[in-house]
């Protein structure tokens, strides 16, 4: 039996784009018409509409938090309007959450972006940080109660978007390839090739994140940090120095840019392996993921010691679970990163919370195949249909305990 700390926090994630539906001033909205052989996202789960009932489905399954997120293509369709109806809603799913008991987790960027940001050149324009900080400043009055923020997810992976983006914008891709599925790039030499997110995009998230940072704290209440998306990287026979290297690009840099920060989100799913020349493509194998990453529920003990020994911050896990369509893996994969992160707690590493992803089957950037979630969505009707993790992990909530 392990035992969770009193206060944890027992949820599950999800964010605007994947499962609001119609974010039509949105970056993504306008790239899904546009690269061939991605799925649109359409209506998504209608949860703009629909987020109460799935907050009460969390709540009622023994849950208490759940993240969400707040869409900055909606607050601001155009640079400078801000929309005080579309602050109402989201106010309303701050209140709606906290009538239900639960601790609401607010993301104020998931990888898309108000389309005019995006013409405007993105992340990569200078005055991109200034521009997030005005709109977390629009956003703080709906955020001055909410104890837990983030101000990007995955920093680290919004890079690798811009890396792609770049690469789209050259001609060397053409066909989609989503940066949360795993696959081969061929580069150029005809050699296939894992991207690295390129550092030099990153140092206009970093600003952002603390500009932003700034603002919540002049306003608000809040807990603020960021979420990163961790690899738990081991090396391979004689891949221990690129490991060093590799770690660095992709996780570390976003690590330490969390000194001053109140928390570190952690975002695991999978393990990766580095030799001399770099990431080792995963082998198709019968028990990879619906995302062909390996099945390595031991990731999320790795990620938080990890994060724990570059951070030294409070952690909650923002993110963990697998891409599957046979949910008695899902609860078997996650009784096993559960039992991964208890021991990690019960070494030492301070762990606040585990939030799943996700609480819906949603749009996993460009495809619908890849199912994610504690609760089915249809498509066409809108009906959530829990599957058994749902109530499997609410029971572990209600408990707070782990029985092996
Ligand atoms: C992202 C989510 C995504 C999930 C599963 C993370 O990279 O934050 O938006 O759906 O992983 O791939």
């Amino acid at each position: 039996m392990s035992h969770f700390p009193s206060g944890f926090l027992w949820g599950a994630s999800t964010s605007p784009h994947q499962t609001e539906g119609n974010n039509v001033n949105s970056d993504w909205w306008a790239r899904e018409g546009l690269i061939p052989g991605m799925e649109p996202s359409g209506d998504a789960d209608d949860s703009y509409h629909r987020f109460s009932e799935d907050m009460r489905l969390l709540a009622e399954a023994g849950l208490t938090s759940y993240r969400f997120g707040i869409e900055w293509a909606r607050i601001e369709p155009r640079p400078g309007h801000i929309s005080l109806a579309e602050l109402a809603h989201y106010r309303r799913m701050i209140e709606t959450a906290r009538e239900l008991g639960i601790t609401p987790v607010v993301t104020l960027h998931h990888f898309s972006s108000p389309r005019w940001f995006a013409e405007r050149g993105g992340w990569t324009s200078a005055d991109a940080p200034a521009r997030f900080a005005a709109f977390t400043a629009a956003a703080a009055p709906i955020l001055d109660d909410v104890e837990w923020v983030a101000t990007i997810n995955e920093p680290n992976m919004l890079a690798m978007m811009i890396t792609m983006e770049a690469a789209y914008a050259k001609g060397q891709k053409t066909e989609w390839q989503s940066p949360t599925v795993e696959g081969d790039s061929v580069n150029q030499e005809g050699v296939v090739a894992l991207l690295t997110p390129d550092i030099r995009y990153a140092v206009p998230l970093v600003d952002a994140h603390h500009a932003a940072r700034d603002v919540l704290r002049q306003r608000t209440d809040a807990k603020v940090g960021w979420t990163v998306a961790n690899q738990a990287f081991t090396a391979a026979p004689g891949g221990e120095a690129r490991l060093e290297v590799v770690r660095h690009e992709w996780e570390d840099y976003y690590l330490n840019a969390t000194a001053g920060d109140d928390f570190v989100g952690v975002q695991s799913y999978s393990s990766q392996e580095v030799d001399a020349d770099g990431l080792v493509p995963h082998p198709p194998h019968p028990d990879n993921t619906l995302v062909g990453s390996a099945y390595r529920p031991d990731a999320l003990g790795m990620a938080v010691r990890h994060t724990w020994a570059r951070t030294g911050l409070p952690i909650l896990v923002t993110e963990n679970g697998i891409a599957t369509d046979a949910d008695e893996r899902r609860i078997e994969y996650t009784r096993e990163a559960l039992g991964h992160l208890s021991a990690a707690i019960n070494d030492g590493v301070d762990v606040r919370g585990y939030l799943h992803w996700s609480l819906l089957d949603n749009y996993e950037w460009g495809h619908w195949g890849p199912t994610f979630g504690l609760i089915a969505v249809d498509r066409r009707t809108f009906k959530r249909t829990p599957k058994p993790s749902l109530k499997w992990l609410g029971r572990i909530a209600t408990e707070n305990t782990l029985d092996r």
